[in-house]
């Protein structure tokens, strides 16, 4: 039977914590493991990425291992998917100076993201890498020949960066030069908000108490959904603008379980917050529970992680190294072969 060859999706996750956090499961990982069924999916842990918060070295290297095993216990499937570590594929880094020269500065400095980090850390503390750390995106997902990108909203601006550069090389040195992606966001879990500041995205540099990490325990993940911030209010209503913190925790909520957030709002009609926040809580321990067992499983075992991670790495390079001769040599460099 003539099979139609399966399109290509393409992420990755900075290993910035110890933990990754609801908000990345809910906008990025979920999707990704979804996706596996009927894409080829190549994921990433996007160590050079962490660099541009000048990370310590122990810290890094214990960060690469634990957010690839969140990944596995999270669903990707090491034998449908690759999964690799950025650094160990040389062509993201060869992608990013060819695409440096082709990215306008004024383009790069409209980065929304750069900016606020930017405007956060002070002009003395900015780096290149900083900088640059879009153009590297679009070198991660042009490297492949992704079609789609899975991430949360967040990451809209950098994709249509990578789209705008893709164009820009077809136009440059023709067609076929490079595949223009797209970005898979899921409306309704594109952004997580902080429990505590309701109106901030959920993050790994949030307080501690607005955040819930894929490897908290059942008590800490309790206290911390008992307390988050809702409006003074009584009524339980779908309303982000009005009630933000509710509508956040709703949104979580109708994720985890499937119930459509109209359906919870008549679910608890008559009931207090309290309520609401009890069960919640209960769905996210469950939830996380299995994550959390699988992820200590995996550590637990360094020569397994090691093995997939390697297969990872000849897998990723065989794609990589591939597309990036492709582009390299429409620019008029002589390439070598591997
Ligand atoms: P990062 O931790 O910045 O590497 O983000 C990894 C992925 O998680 C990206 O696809 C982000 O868009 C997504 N993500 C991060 N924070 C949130 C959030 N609060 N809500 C939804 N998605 C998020
Ligand atoms: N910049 C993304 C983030 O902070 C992480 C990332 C790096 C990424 N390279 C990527 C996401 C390629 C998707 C595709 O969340």
């Amino acid at each position: 039977m003539f099979c139609m060859p399966r399109l290509r999706a393409f992420s990755g996750i900075q290993p910035t914590a110890d933990s990754l956090h609801l908000g990345n499961y809910l906008g990025a990982l979920r999707q990704w493991i979804d996706l596996q069924s009927s894409y080829d999916c190549v994921y990433s842990v996007v160590d050079l990425h962490a660099l541009t918060v000048t990370p310590d070295p122990e810290a890094l290297r214990r960060r690469v291992r634990v957010t690839a095993a969140q990944f596995l216990a999270a669903g990707v499937d090491p034998d449908q998917s690759v999964l690799f570590v950025q650094s160990q594929v040389p062509q993201h880094s060869q992608l990013t100076w060819l695409l440096n020269c082709v990215t306008g500065f004024g383009e790069a400095s409209r980065m929304t993201q750069f900016k606020d980090k930017a405007a956060k850390i002070g002009e003395q503390g900015v780096t290149v890498g900083l900088f640059d750390y879009p153009v590297l995106m679009a070198a991660d997902i042009l490297a492949y020949d992704a079609h789609v990108v899975p991430v949360g909203e967040d990451q809209r601006q950098h994709i249509e960066l990578s789209r705008t550069l893709a164009n820009r090389l077809n136009a440059r040195f023709g067609e076929g030069t490079a595949q223009v992606p797209e970005a898979l966001i899921i409306k309704e879990t594109a952004r997580i908000f902080d429990l505590r500041e309701p109106n901030a995205k959920m993050s790994k540099t949030g307080h501690p108490a607005g955040i819930i990490e894929l490897l908290d325990d059942p008590k800490t993940i309790t206290k911390r959904i008992k307390s988050a911030v809702t409006d003074s209010g009584t009524e339980v209503a779908w309303d982000p603008v009005a009630k933000p913190g509710l509508a956040n925790l709703l949104a979580i909520y109708s994720a985890l379980t499937g119930q459509p957030v109209q359906t919870l709002v008549e679910q608890y009609q008559g009931k207090l917050y309290g309520h609401l926040k009890a069960d919640l809580a209960e769905v996210v321990v469950e939830a996380l529970r299995p994550i959390r067992r699988r992820t200590a499983d995996l550590l637990d075992d360094p020569s397994e992680l090691d093995r997939i991670l390697d297969q990872g790495k000849d897998k990723a390079r065989g794609i990589a190294q591939g597309v990036y001769g492709r582009i390299a040599e429409r620019f008029g460099l002589a390439v070598q072969e591997a």
